[in-house]
């Protein structure tokens, strides 16, 4: 049996979640790849922490580049983190002729274009299944699984951080700082927590889905975003009253010549199985227009989970070793020359079903002119609920669901609204999106 060197870049949660996976199910992944995979060197910052998976046999460096120079190892495996110096080590093991797998998002998001053309050039594959949505066997399912279909929308919870403080909030009434604590501590959360509440991170995987979804070029500035940290357990009450849950969404789509690709917090139908996608786990809806609507659903992070999206890319590798390089599949599921750019749309020109909850003065007449200024902007009322004030000069909630309307209708419409003299803090507005 051939036996394939591997050398690994970080030695973290993901990292050592790989050594431990490539130990435990060692037959399994030999007989399947038919190679023996051997982890023979890894780099970290410090290499006399302690880690999660047994280092005896793997040769530890603080300096990557002896990874990526060491002429015996055929794959490089990114799971450091962050644009530098991941981006140079990638280069230089590309030109260097070796096969890359990693898990960075926040890297092939920014700079996919370039490092995807270097791999052409050096004949060799970068695999990146790890680097969306954890466990699930996405990148495969859209690039192979639906190549048959013109794909006309997605939409996916993509970050295992994001979805596990929602729900522990919503479950348990936890405080939100304690929560993302706890994904922290268990190995879910971006070094830099923000990219996960803020939305950053499902931006990445969504730019990366949007290009293998449309077969377009990855462009990440261009991905609408905003996170988790201003939904506010009042919101998730009431949404549940109407019949949704708040689920933090990427969405890309079709929509006249361009795209739509956008994260947001949602209102989604109750009924629908993503709405009850809780905690760590992820879920991706692709509608194909043959296939109709599918479902992928798994771990969206952690250790073990994230290695078995990893190994499936070493595997792949080896079982390709020694053929020809344009045998593989593209890596955007389109090869470079069949890469269109396409008009992707700003947020204002999106159309979208709205919640709205307005903080009123509990007077006669004020919702009239509210749903006036609503209907003057062409916009319908699908649903009302209102909250009488808590105490006696406090002010009332009235919550609405509008039909779909163009969002700069509704800015336009939130600005009349807000300027009533009967309203005295702006209002909430979270999109809905019914799946269908
Ligand atoms: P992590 O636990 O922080 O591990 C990062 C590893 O990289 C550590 O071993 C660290 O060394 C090493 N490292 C960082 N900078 C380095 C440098 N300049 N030189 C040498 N080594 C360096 O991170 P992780 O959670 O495993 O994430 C790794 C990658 O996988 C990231 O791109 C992340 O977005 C992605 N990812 C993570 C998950 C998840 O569930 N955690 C899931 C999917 C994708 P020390 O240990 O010595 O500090
Ligand atoms: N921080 C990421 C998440 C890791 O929570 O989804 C997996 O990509």
């Amino acid at each position: 049996m051939k036996v394939v060197k591997i050398g690994l870049l970080g030695l973290g949660t993901v990292g050592g979640g790989t050594v431990n996976v490539l130990a435990k199910n060692a037959e399994d992944i030999s007989r399947r790849s038919n190679c023996q995979i051997i982890v023979s060197s890894a780099s970290a910052r410090d290499i006399t922490r302690t880690r999660i998976c047994d280092t005896d046999t793997i040769q530890l460096t603080t300096n990557s580049q002896e990874v990526v120079n060491d002429p015996d190892i055929q794959i490089v495996v990114e799971l450091m983190g962050g644009e530098e110096p991941a981006k140079s080590l990638i280069l230089q093991a590309l030109a260097n002729g070796k096969h890359v797998v990693t898990a960075n998002k926040a890297l092939i998001a920014n700079h996919g274009n370039e490092l995807f053309a270097e791999a052409v050039k050096n004949n060799v594959t970068l695999a990146y299944e790890a680097a969306i949505a954890g466990g699930i066997p996405i990148v495969k399912a859209m690039r192979e699984g639906l190549s048959a279909n013109s794909i006309e929308w997605l939409a996916g919870i993509i970050n295992g951080t994001g979805n596990f403080i929602l729900t522990e909030m919503r479950d348990k009434g936890s405080a939100f700082d304690d929560v993302l604590a706890q994904a922290q501590e268990l190995g879910y959360a971006e070094a830099d927590p923000e990219y996960d509440v803020e939305g950053i991170d499902a931006a990445h995987k969504l730019c990366i889905l949007a290009s293998l979804a449309f077969g377009m070029p990855l462009n990440f500035e261009r991905v609408y975003t905003e996170g988790i940290s201003k939904v506010t357990p009042l919101d998730v009450t009431y949404a549940e009253e109407l019949g949704y849950r708040i689920k933090h969404l990427g969405v890309a789509k079709k929509a006249g010549n361009g795209v739509e690709m956008r994260v947001h917090p949602t209102l989604i139908p109750e009924k629908r199985l993503i709405a009850n996608v809780d905690g760590v786990m992820n879920a991706v809806v692709v509608k194909g227009n043959a296939v109709g609507t599918t479902l992928y659903y798994g771990p969206g992070a952690g250790a073990e989970a994230t290695a078995s999206a990893v190994i499936a890319d070493i595997v792949d590798i080896c079982r390709q070793l020694g053929a020809p390089s344009d045998h593989a599949v593209p890596a955007l599921g389109f090869s470079s020359d069949q890469l269109n750019e396409l008009p992707i749309l700003p947020i204002e020109e999106i159309t979208s079903a709205y919640y709205l909850r307005l903080s009123v003065e509990d007077k006669p007449g004020v919702m009239a002119a509210m749903t006036k200024i609503l209907a003057d902007n062409g916009i319908s009322i699908e649903a009302v609920l209102q909250k009488e004030p808590e105490q006696h000069g406090a002010n009332a909630q009235v919550i609405l669901l509008t039909d779909s309307v163009l969002e700069k209708s509704l800015i336009t419409a939130l600005q009349q609204i807000e300027s009533l003299d009967s309203i005295n803090q702006p209002a909430v507005r979270i999109r809905v999106e019914s799946l269908q």
